[in-house]
């Protein structure tokens, strides 16, 4: 086993990946996977994708369109460790040891549980718990098992999860602290960048607000989409600024730095909007036309990418299962002879 940094990161399985993941999650995790000094750990987050949705048509199709993008976009299975969550049974079971020592109080204050009490206190209903399930509540801890199954040294997050991390560290270091140092405290890296890509409407592009632009959509269906982007009623000839615009911003997410000063000189030049989402629609044709080629070859082999995801697992097992093995026999689970 190299002594190289560990960098992991999950994506939850329950949706179409859009424009939104490739630029915050993606492209950079593609990026420092390049990076010789470190080993990238890439999942799908499959059992997390069971706290949010009880569709098992999503959940299975959302892995798989999520694992078909990642490799469509670049991602080498042979350089990096990719796999799917429930593919690796030392997670499930890491998640128990380390709720016997999660307090429950730490639970109490998860962003995600408290969002859902605040959710029943504004409704007016009385059992602030109501429609509130294990899942939800324990989510921190499967995701600190995630994580410590693994050791991981770096953690590349959104903004949002950050809190996630820091609780990852509190409960490793209890268990530590109790056990003797089993685990490393991992870091959260916080892409300040993540989520800033606008969706169609404006707001940030997110699956829950309903305004994502698929990756792989269709020409066609692309050039719908990026139609209905939102922008303001100012009229062709009339100077537009290009700071708060969505059509700009998502184009400078693209764009080389010259495209981009051509294309804000064009702003105050007064480009007329329809052309402004031409421009936008070719760049992101150009793109995306190859990822999409990609991603047509990939699911028209099944297959292939259960072998890779399975291959994946097997590597991944190797590192997981020796942190278990350590953790078993810290607790005091173990062979009566050794
Ligand atoms: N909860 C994360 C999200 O919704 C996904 C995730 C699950 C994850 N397990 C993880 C991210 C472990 C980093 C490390 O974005």
């Amino acid at each position: 086993m190299s002594n190289n940094k560990r960098v992991l990161t999950g994506i939850t399985t329950s949706g179409t990946p859009h424009l939104g993941n490739l630029v915050g999650a993606i492209r950079p995790a593609i990026k420092s996977s390049g990076d010789q000094s470190t080993s990238s750990f890439l999942f799908l987050a499959d059992y997390h994708s069971l706290i949010k949705s009880q569709d098992p048509n999503l959940t299975h199709g959302s892995s798989f369109e999520i694992a078909a993008a990642w490799l469509a976009c670049g991602l080498e299975p042979e350089v990096v460790t990719f796999y799917r969550q429930s593919d690796i049974p030392e997670i499930m079971e890491l998640a128990w040891i380390l709720s016997c020592i999660t307090a429950k109080g730490l639970m109490n204050r998860a962003h995600a549980y408290k969002a859902a009490l605040a959710h029943n206190s504004e409704q007016g209903i009385s059992d602030l718990d109501k429609g509130i399930f294990m899942g939800l509540f324990n989510y921190p801890v499967l995701m600190a098992a995630d994580i410590l199954a693994f050791n991981a040294d770096v953690v590349p997050v959104g903004k949002d999860q950050k809190q996630h991390i820091e609780m990852t560290r509190d409960i490793a270091a209890r268990f530590n602290h109790l056990y003797g140092d089993v685990f490393n405290l991992p870091e959260a890296l916080i892409s300040e960048s993540t989520g800033v890509l606008p969706g169609i409407d404006g707001q940030k592009m997110s699956k829950s607000y309903n305004n994502t632009i698929p990756i792989f959509l269709e020409e066609k269906a692309l050039l719908k989409m990026v139609r209905k982007i939102k922008t303001n009623s100012l009229e062709p000839g009339v100077p537009k600024d290009p700071t708060n615009c969505n059509v700009f911003k998502l184009f400078k997410a693209f764009a080389s730095e010259t495209e981009t000063k051509d294309l804000e000189s064009r702003y105050y030049e007064g480009i007329a909007w329809g052309e402004a989402k031409n421009v936008l629609f070719e760049l992101l044709n150009a793109e995306l036309s190859e990822l999409r080629e990609n991603y047509n070859e990939i699911i028209g082999d099944r297959k292939k990418l259960e072998e890779t995801l399975v291959h994946g697992a097997g590597k991944a097992r190797e590192t997981a299962s020796v942190v278990l093995k350590d953790v078993r026999h810290a607790v005091g689970i173990k062979s009566f002879t050794s």
